[in-house]
C-alpha cells in the first residue's frame, strides 16, 4: 500500500519524506489555507520535495472552467495530479483532461457508484473520504469494500485512495481490504509508527546492555 500525506505542510512532507517512506501528498484548498501560503508556490514547493504523485485541485464548477484550470496545474511540475470533484461537470472534465494524459485524482466520493464513474471517465484515483462518511454514521470502510470488490470484478486499473483518514486503524483496515493508497494526515503517519510495548521492549534492552560485560 502507498502512503501519501494529506497536509500543504512543507515541514511535514520534508520529514515524512526523510523517513523514507512517503509515496505522495494529497493536497486541498482547505489544506492550502491552513498553510497560509500561495497556493501555486506551494504545491510546487511540494511537488519538488516528493517522488511521486502530488494532487492540486482545481477551484471552478464548470467543466471548461476545470479543464482551463488543471492544464495549468499540471504545468507546476510533472508530478501534479489534477484533482477533481465528483460532480457531472467533473465527470466531463476528467474526460477531457485524460484524454490530454492529465492524471486525475476524482475527489469528494462518497458513494461506489461515483467511484465506477470517475474511473469510467478515466481518473488514475477515486478518494473516497472514509472519515467524513464515519461522522455522519455510515460506514465508510464499507465504501472501500464496495470499490475494491466493484473494480476487482472488471479489473478497472484506477487506484483506490482512501482519504479522510483519521486515525492508524483507518489505513490498517483499508490496506486489509485492499485499497491501493492511503492518504494521511501527518499525525497518522507518526502513530503508525508507535507501540507502547515497543518503548518499553527497547528501554529494557538498552538497560541491560548497559549492564553486561563489553
Ligand atoms: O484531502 C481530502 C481528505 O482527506 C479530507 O479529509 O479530514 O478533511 O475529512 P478530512
Amino acid at each position: 500500500m502507498k502512503f501519501f500525506l494529506d497536509t500543504a505542510m512543507v515541514d511535514e512532507i520534508k520529514t515524512a519524506n526523510d523517513w523514507g517512506i512517503l509515496d505522495g501528498v494529497t493536497t486541498n484548498p482547505s489544506l492550502v489555507y491552513k498553510s497560509a501560503r500561495p497556493f501555486k508556490e506551494v504545491v510546487k514547493e511540494i511537488a519538488s520535495i516528493v517522488n511521486g504523485p502530488v494532487s492540486a485541485e482545481v477551484t471552478t464548477l464548470t467543466a471548461p472552467e476545470m479543464v482551463k484550470q488543471g492544464l495549468e496545474l499540471s504545468k507546476i511540475a510533472d508530478n501534479i495530479f489534477v484533482k477533481l470533484p465528483t460532480t457531472t461537470e467533473g465527470v466531463k472534465a476528467c474526460k477531457a483532461l485524460s484524454a490530454k494524459k492529465i492524471p486525475i485524482n476524482a475527489t469528494l466520493i462518497f458513494s461506489a457508484s461515483q467511484a465506477l464513474i470517475m474511473a469510467k471517465a478515466g481518473a488514475s484515483f477515486v478518494s473516497p473520504f472514509i472519515g467524513r462518511l464515519d461522522d455522519v454514521s455510515e460506514d465508510g470502510m464499507q465504501l472501500i469494500r464496495d470499490i475494491r470488490q466493484i473494480y476487482d470484478n472488471y479489473d478497472i486499473q484506477t487506484e483506490i485512495l482512501t482519504a479522510s483518514v483519521r486515525h492508524p486503524m483507518h489505513v490498517v483496515e483499508a490496506a486489509k481490504i485492499g485499497s491501493d493508497i492511503a492518504t494521511m494526515p501527518f499525525k497518522v503517519m507518526e502513530q503508525l509508527f508507535h507501540h507502547p510495548l515497543t518503548d518499553i521492549g527497547l528501554d529494557k534492552f538498552m538497560a541491560d546492555f548497559k549492564k553486561s560485560k563489553a
